[in-house]
């Protein structure tokens, strides 16, 4: 009966929550509540699909024990506090961008270096190879757990003028995550990095409080962002890629049976999503054409100039990334 009233419950709250595509279990008494948040929307991003995925499979598998709520678009928190609320125990889990972790470590810093990965499949290789795996807990020491890594996509330079050059980005402010590396590459293209969270991108493209972003297909068109600009330019300068993670407590708070399951269902629900990332990338680039959104293709030469503008930037973070890694991440 309780769980009747809780569907009908949540059948409301999705209709008054539609186009938010978030995925709620009606969850039974006894059942203890996972919250998972997330910054991104729409119902084709990986990001969401993956999430939605994880928590279904927990609702099943684990049933009785664990019941996973998804709150996507920064519902629940968004950029800013995320992090801090994992610590806190307000969330147990979260898939931030590799980007934002700069008060935590400096080697993710790795993930942002301009054109170290020629496209996702080397982003893979990469993640999975003892480097990149060791990776995922180089954060222990401060209670924070990876799960996985969950690829998202290459970014691409939009703004509010076409951009077939670095050159034509001089002068212009870009809307750019929390991290040290990105700010380095926009200032080696005479431009001016502006960090900002997520949820607020479109309003300052839209207001032009920045003139550009850089963001991956499946950003670009869940966000609307093409709408509110001149267009996009194919650069695939970066990987966009997240950390799908918890904190060492909650881990630890699941009796040893639960834990090992949990742990499995992460690894397989990673391995769909990466599966499937590259086609739900495609799709999304031509659902911003079909919308009217503009894109501009680079050319050989033209391309060589952006990797020459940007390549500078890795020598100044070798130092904190540390020179084995960066050549580990470049091999692939
Ligand atoms: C961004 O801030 O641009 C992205 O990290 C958002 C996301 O999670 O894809």
């Amino acid at each position: 009966m309780f769980k009747k009233i809780n569907s009908i419950l949540l059948a409301l709250a999705l209709v008054f929550a539609a186009g938010t595509s978030s995925s709620f279990a009606a969850c039974d008494p006894g059942e203890r509540v996972v919250k998972l948040s997330h910054v991104t929307g729409g119902t084709t991003h990986p990001k969401v699909v993956a999430a939605n995925n994880f928590a279904e499979q927990v609702n099943k598998q684990l049933n009785g024990k664990l019941c996973v709520e998804v709150y996507p678009n920064s519902t629940l928190f968004g950029d800013s506090k995320e992090l801090e609320a994992l610590l806190l125990g307000d969330v147990q889990l979260l898939a931030p961008s590799l980007s934002k972790f700069g008060s935590y470590t400096k080697k993710y810093g790795v993930f942002d270096l301009p054109f170290i990965f020629k496209d996702m499949d080397s982003a893979m290789a990469f993640t999975s190879s003892k480097s990149g795996k060791d990776l995922l807990n180089t954060m222990e020491d401060v209670g924070l757990v990876g799960l996985g890594y969950w690829m998202s996509g290459m970014k691409y330079f939009s703004a509010n003028k076409p951009l077939i050059l670095p050159t034509d980005a001089k002068g212009l402010k870009f809307r750019v995550q929390t991290s040290d590396v990105a700010k380095a590459m926009i200032a080696a293209m005479d431009a001016s990095p502006q960090p900002m969270a997520f949820d607020e991108v479109y309003g300052a493209l839209q207001t032009g409080v920045v003139d550009g972003q850089e963001n991956t297909w499946s950003n670009i068109y869940t966000k609307k962002f093409f709408e509110v600009q001149d267009s996009t330019t194919q650069t695939s300068h970066q990987l966009l890629a997240y950390l799908f993670m918890t904190s060492k407590e909650f881990l630890d708070s699941l009796d040893a049976d639960t834990r090992s399951k949990f742990i499995k269902i992460a690894d397989d629900v990673t391995i769909v999503a990466n599966k499937s990332v590259k086609d739900q990338e495609e799709a999304n680039r031509q659902n911003i054409l079909k919308a009217g959104g503009k894109i501009n293709e680079l050319n050989a030469k033209q391309r060589k100039q952006w990797v020459d503008a940007m390549k500078p930037v890795w020598k100044k973070f070798e130092a904190e990334i540390g020179a084995d890694l960066i050549a580990a991440a470049a091999s692939f």
